[in-house]
C-alpha cells in the first residue's frame, strides 16, 4: 500500500512515545483499526494521525482504546469451563495452593467466570488469580466488576452450559440496572497492568489463560509470547487458549500435551 510508510512511522512513534509496541501485531486488523480512527478523528491521513498523536497523550489514550480489541463475556465458550472442570480441576484438587494467570483479561467477565468455577468445585479459597492486561481503562472496568444487568443476564445459560450448579444471579448483588460482583468472589483476585509484547515473567503458574489475545498478533510474535507463557508455567500446567487459536506451528507446539485440543487446553511437559 502507498502509505505503508506512514503506517510503520506511526506504529515507530507510538512506541518510542508511550512504549506500547504495536509493530508485531497482524497487519490486516491492526491496519483496519487505524484508519477507523483516523476517521474518527476526522484527520485526512495517517501521517496527520501520527502529528497528532505525537503531541497528545489523550489522543493516544483514545487510539489505545481503538487499537485493543475488548470483546469478551461472561462464560465466553461454556464448553471451555466443562472441559476445565472435568479435565483440570482434578489436577489442581491434587495441589496446596494454585496460582492462575489469565494474560489479557480485558473487562473481567473471564476471570469471574473462572472464579466461579473455582468456587463451585471448592478450590476458590486455594487459589490466587493474577489477571493481567496491557489497557488500563479495561483493568479498571475488571476491577470495579459492575456490568449492565441485561448483559449477565444474556449470559445465564452458558453459565449452566458450563456445568453451573447454581444460579448466576447468585454471584452479584443488583442495583439500578447493574449487577456487581460479590466481593467474596473477588478477593482472591489481583488485577494489575502487563503487557506481553514488552514485560517479562512475573511468577511460576500452575494456569495460564491466554485467550483471544494472540489471534491479533503476527507469527513472531506469537512465538515470543508462547516463549514468555511457557517460561511462566510450572511443569505439568495447564495452557488455556482461545477457540480459534491453537498451539500448531508455533515454536512450543511440542512443549505440551493436549489434554483436549477442541477446547485448547494444553499440559506443559517435564
Ligand atoms: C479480545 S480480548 C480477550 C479477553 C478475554 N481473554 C476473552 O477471551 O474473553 C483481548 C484482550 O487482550 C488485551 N491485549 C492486547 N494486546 C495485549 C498485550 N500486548 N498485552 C496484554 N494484553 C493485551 C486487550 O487489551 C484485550 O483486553
Amino acid at each position: 500500500m502507498d502509505d505503508e510508510p506512514a503506517y510503520s512511522q506511526l506504529l515507530e512513534e507510538i512506541h518510542r512515545r508511550y512504549g506500547f509496541d504495536f509493530r508485531d501485531y497482524a497487519r490486516s486488523s491492526l491496519r483496519r483499526r487505524l484508519v477507523n480512527a483516523m476517521h474518527d478523528e476526522q484527520l485526512p491521513d495517517l501521517r496527520a494521525l501520527r502529528e497528532l498523536v505525537a503531541r497528545s497523550p489523550e489522543a493516544m489514550e483514545r487510539l489505545l482504546r481503538a487499537l485493543t480489541v475488548n470483546v469478551t463475556s461472561m462464560f465466553r465458550d461454556p464448553e471451555m469451563y466443562l472441559g476445565f472442570r472435568n479435565e483440570v480441576v482434578p489436577t489442581l484438587r491434587s495441589y496446596p495452593f494454585t496460582r492462575i494467570w489469565h494474560a489479557g483479561c480485558s473487562t473481567g467477565e473471564e476471570v469471574y467466570s473462572l472464579a466461579i468455577v473455582l468456587h463451585e468445585e471448592g478450590l476458590y479459597d486455594r487459589c490466587r488469580i493474577y489477571a493481567t492486561d496491557m489497557n488500563e481503562f479495561v483493568l479498571r472496568a475488571a476491577t470495579e466488576a459492575v456490568y449492565p444487568l441485561p448483559v449477565l443476564e444474556a449470559h445465564a445459560e452458558d453459565y449452566r452450559l458450563a456445568g453451573g450448579t447454581a444460579a448466576l444471579s447468585d454471584y452479584y448483588g443488583s442495583r439500578y440496572g447493574y449487577g456487581i460482583v460479590h466481593h467474596w468472589l473477588r478477593r482472591n483476585i489481583v488485577f494489575a497492568h502487563h503487557n506481553l509484547v514488552t514485560d517479562g515473567s512475573f511468577n511460576e503458574f500452575h494456569v495460564i489463560l491466554c485467550r483471544n489475545v494472540m489471534i491479533y498478533f503476527n507469527r513472531r510474535l506469537q512465538d515470543r509470547v508462547h516463549g514468555l507463557l511457557f517460561g511462566s508455567l510450572r511443569r505439568f500446567g495447564t495452557l488455556v487458549l482461545g477457540l480459534k487459536e491453537s498451539l500448531v506451528g508455533t515454536v512450543h507446539e511440542r512443549d505440551y500435551d493436549a489434554v483436549d485440543p477442541r477446547l485448547k487446553l494444553y499440559r506443559r511437559r517435564a
